[in-house]
């Protein structure tokens, strides 16, 4: 199939950027291409305070000094024991900070400072609830009682949908819904929205797992059954505007993908868009691409649509594309999704 889109720039509503030489190695694949990022606090030490986020937010726009003018990141906080309300509101009020991201504790990279109970930082969202602060979930139960492909389901019926019922004026995105649970979850609550990665669109868990275990597809929430992909696809390709793209590209180095312990995440920001692409064309509902990438998410979080326009063209023929990135410090991280992106072109115009 040959087909043709344009779109308004898109947004990336959940991206970790990473710092150092990890940073300025993929921060072209994200500012030249998107223009708001929603960049995740999951740093080593974890991005807790107003000031931190101020300097994290220069490292990034040092990095991305040579790309597209169009490009900001939009910064958060990390919801941990360490995050002061007061600080949080002059930050928002000033327009550094644009969300608050809650992790439960131990659930994925970086997470130790996180929750043990989303409940048990009400006050704080009561705070958030009353200023019209966005909350970002990580919505994975860390019961080991639990089966992993039933964490997602677990935690949204046993901690947000008290949360939720609690404070119904909370703003939340359920990111990187996995499940039909996360679908029905969303559509429950008018203030509830959720982020979807091209992974989680575009990959089941059999891909992940067959004939062999793939730590390139690995990430949290883990990749789940095709009926959950397909509850997910389904949904995203009506356009839908509780529903909207967050890449959650999340840059590991093979060393530590392929080591003793596979770290979660899997680096999209190169080729998630041709993933997402090649979903809606196969769906035949690429009319409603442009809501998904580049409406639903800025509607949301209260922006206009950007104004500069992408063309994405399908053409048969397969392009020649790198496969895998380098580092100035000598680490490589595995581009997702070369297949889907060697039948894609894409042009500012
Ligand atoms: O797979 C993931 N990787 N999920 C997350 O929530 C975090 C991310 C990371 O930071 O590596
Ligand atoms: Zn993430």
């Amino acid at each position: 199939m040959d087909l043709t889109i344009q779109i308004p720039r898109p947004d990336d509503w959940h991206v970790h950027l990473r710092d150092g030489a990890m940073l300025d190695a993929v921060i072209g694949y994200t500012a030249n291409r998107f223009r708001y990022a929603m960049i995740m606090p999951n740093l080593t030490t974890p991005v807790s305070t107003v000031r931190q986020a101020e300097r994290y937010r220069e490292r990034i726009l040092r990095a991305a000094s040579e790309q597209t003018p169009d490009f900001q990141p939009l910064m958060t906080l990390y919801c941990s024991s360490e995050l002061d309300s007061s600080d949080l509101l002059f930050g928002y009020e000033a327009g550094i900070i644009k969300a608050v991201k809650y992790y439960p504790a131990g659930a994925t990279t970086n997470s130790s400072y996180g929750g043990n109970n989303i409940l048990d930082f009400i006050e704080l969202f009561e705070v958030m609830a009353e200023n019209n602060i966005p909350l970002l979930v990580h919505a994975e139960s860390t019961d080991p009682q639990i089966d992993l492909f039933d964490r997602e389901a677990a935690f949204l019926e046993g901690e947000l949908h008290p949360l939720c019922e609690q404070l119904p004026k909370l703003q939340v995105t359920v990111e990187h819904i996995s499940t039909r649970a996360g679908v029905d979850f969303v559509l429950n609550y008018p203030h509830v929205a959720a982020s979807v990665t091209p992974h989680h669109l575009s990959r089941n868990r059999s891909d992940l797992l067959t004939p062999e275990f793939h730590p390139d597809l690995f990430c949290k929430p883990i990749i789940n059954s095709e009926s959950d992909r397909k509850a997910i696809v389904d949904i995203v390709t009506t356009g839908n505007p509780s529903f909207f793209l967050g890449t959650d590209s999340a840059p590991h180095p093979i060393s530590e993908k392929y080591g003793e312990e596979a770290k979660a995440g899997i680096f999209n920001a190169a080729y998630g868009l041709e993933v997402v692409a090649e979903i809606f064309a196969e769906e035949e509902k690429l009319e409603n691409f442009p809501a998904f990438v580049s409406k639903n998410g800025a509607a949301f979080y209260g922006y206009e649509p950007s104004s500069s326009q992408l063309l994405l063209t399908r053409e048969q023929v397969e392009l020649d594309l790198a496969a895998m990135l380098s580092t100035s410090d000598g680490q490589q991280v595995v581009l997702f999704g070369l297949e889907e992106a060697s039948h894609w072109t894409v042009t500012a115009i």
